[in-house]
């Protein structure tokens, strides 16, 4: 059978049809299936159902994974996936585990090396809503008024688990709370691509280097103001039997709490590991537009 790409969105999204979840790529295959990543920021694979092990298998044809820092989340046998669960090990609702990945960011910014791209797979559903968003950070900056632009293009920021506010960091354990920042272009150029996008995320960017706190909280706001437009956006509606990737590197995403809190919602998750993004090209600064 030959393998099909079918996009599901102006901003982002595409679903891989004639795919065999179960058996190795080929070069081709790779080949057709890693292209459509890059140029669609999100792919989706339905009506397969993995077990962890088939989970992990299938992630690694995007590349080696990298654990989480969750690790009260880690799958029990598989440390490369971590739970992605609103039931605690009680079988009761925790209320931690469903506000995790609610809110835009970008996969492992915390850390110097974060992921290119991460893998959820469905493996119970409410009966509505809880849709993942995304958010579409090349169109973001292409589109981007020049003035702002300017203002953080070749800029750096410092980034930390739960960002600004230290939000959804209750479950990380005292080693991980107090691991030290890492630094990022607030506009990063892709490595693969040579896209640049825009690479600040609310929930793990804490503040712009070069510019006190008050500043830097102003223009991140207005970044992230500007970033938050539906344009930019789509978002997946869930199956069973679904299995999605998406791009770290140009894209942000969402978790949404809008599904009856009583049914359950629970994925088994994988991240593929990146490069360190002080050792990737950079855009050079732009100077201020004086006539402006
Ligand atoms: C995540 O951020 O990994 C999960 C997003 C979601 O819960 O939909």
């Amino acid at each position: 059978m030959t393998i099909e790409i079918q996009k599901l969105g102006e901003a982002a999204g595409a679903e891989v049809l004639g795919l065999d979840m179960f058996q190795p790529w080929d070069a081709k295959t790779r080949g057709i299936v890693y292209q459509a990543f890059l140029d669609n920021l999100v792919l989706v694979f339905r009506d397969q159902v993995l077990t962890p092990p088939e989970f992990m298998a299938f992630s690694r044809n995007f590349g080696g994974l990298q654990p989480h820092v969750a690790k009260n989340y880690r799958h029990p046998e598989a440390e490369d996936i971590v739970m992605m669960t609103n039931v605690d090990k009680q079988g009761k609702f925790d209320e931690v585990g469903a506000n995790r990945g609610v809110g835009w960011h970008s996969d492992l910014s915390y850390d110097q090396v974060p992921a290119n791209g991460t893998l959820l797979h469905a493996v119970e559903l409410p009966d509505r809503g809880g849709d993942t968003w995304f958010c579409n950070m090349y169109q973001a900056y292409e589109t981007m008024p020049a003035a702002l632009k300017r203002r953080i293009t070749g800029k750096m920021a410092l980034f930390r688990y739960g960002g600004r506010n230290g939000q959804s960091t209750e479950h990380l354990r005292p080693e991980d709370k107090a691991k030290p920042d890492v630094i990022h272009p607030v506009v990063r150029l892709h490595p693969e691509t040579g896209r640049p996008a825009v690479y600040v995320n609310p929930y793990h960017t804490v503040r712009i280097i070069g510019m006190t706190r008050a500043e830097s909280d102003a223009l991140l706001d207005e970044v992230f103001t500007w970033c938050d437009q539906a344009v930019f956006q789509w978002h997946h509606a869930w199956r069973l039997g679904d299995t999605i990737i998406w791009e770290n590197r140009s894209s942000v995403h969402s978790g949404k709490l809008d599904y009856p809190l009583d049914q359950r919602r629970i994925f088994m998750r994988a991240t593929v590991r990146g490069t360190n993004t002080l050792a990737e090209a950079r855009l050079p600064a732009v100077e201020p537009d004086l006539a402006a």
